[in-house]
């Protein structure tokens, strides 16, 4: 495909989704949530009885995973497994868990790789995830990699998660954040790592504003 993609990956937390919202709605876009991919694999395994310890099973959940993505009329999108409204299921604890558990099965990955280039359309695509300026879009002309220390990072998922009612507690947030780190790095297959050329941003003292208009800049550079 001729179409231009601009990655975005990074740890959990570090603004990702926001940065690639703002950008895909910017340029007119599409927008490729890779996370949600692993997180609808994981849920769908439940809603399958498959264990997450089960790799060929996984994988052949994987391979056909029935997912849609809408956008609703606040901007929202929905995301759906067999036609089943799961997003808020996929977005727990539980659901992040389960990512990254069968986001490590090497399998699995390969078989999410051909479903997230096909997201690769005109006019271009924003990908946001871990891996996508490394293996899924390595050709990609702009990568950016994203990131923020894991203190700042906890706090803000902190901010979230209270906003929204619930009640957490931060050292809990920041040991769930510094265990997914770890999983997310150390794994053998696609670990989060910057690209040879990612321009890297971090986004510890910097205001969403500010590293919007960083990204942008980066964006003009290329033309
Ligand atoms: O981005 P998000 O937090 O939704 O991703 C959930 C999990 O999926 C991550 O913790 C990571 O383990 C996995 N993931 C991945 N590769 C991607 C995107 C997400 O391994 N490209």
């Amino acid at each position: 495909s001729q179409a231009p993609v601009i990655t975005v990956d990074g740890p959990s937390g570090a603004g990702k989704g926001t940065i690639s919202h703002l950008l895909a709605e910017e340029l007119g876009w599409h927008f490729l949530d890779s996370g949600a991919l692993y997180r609808v694999t994981g849920q769908a395994c439940l809603i399958e009885g498959v264990s997450w310890d089960d790799h060929p099973a996984v994988t052949r959940v994987a391979r056909h995973l029935e997912v849609t993505f809408t956008a609703a009329d606040n901007g929202e999108i929905l995301v759906a497994y067999k036609g089943r409204d799961v997003s808020r299921e996929i977005r727990t604890e539980e659901g992040g868990r389960g990512a990254s558990t069968v986001a490590a099965i090497p399998s699995v990955r390969e078989a999410l790789l051909a479903r997230q280039r096909e997201f690769l359309q005109p006019p271009g695509l924003v990908a946001d995830g871990r891996d996508m300026g490394t293996v899924v879009f390595p050709h990609a002309p702009l990568k950016i990699f994203l990131t923020a220390s894991a203190e700042e990072r906890a706090r803000r998922r902190f901010d979230q998660l209270r906003a929204k009612g619930e009640n957490v507690s931060l050292p809990r947030l920041l040991e769930d954040i510094e265990e997914r780190d770890a999983r997310d790095s150390q794994r053998e297959v696609a670990p989060l790592l910057p690209a040879e050329d990612a321009v890297v941003i971090d986004s510890t003292a910097l205001p969403i504003a500010d590293v919007f208009a960083k990204v942008m800049q980066e964006v003009s550079a290329k033309g």
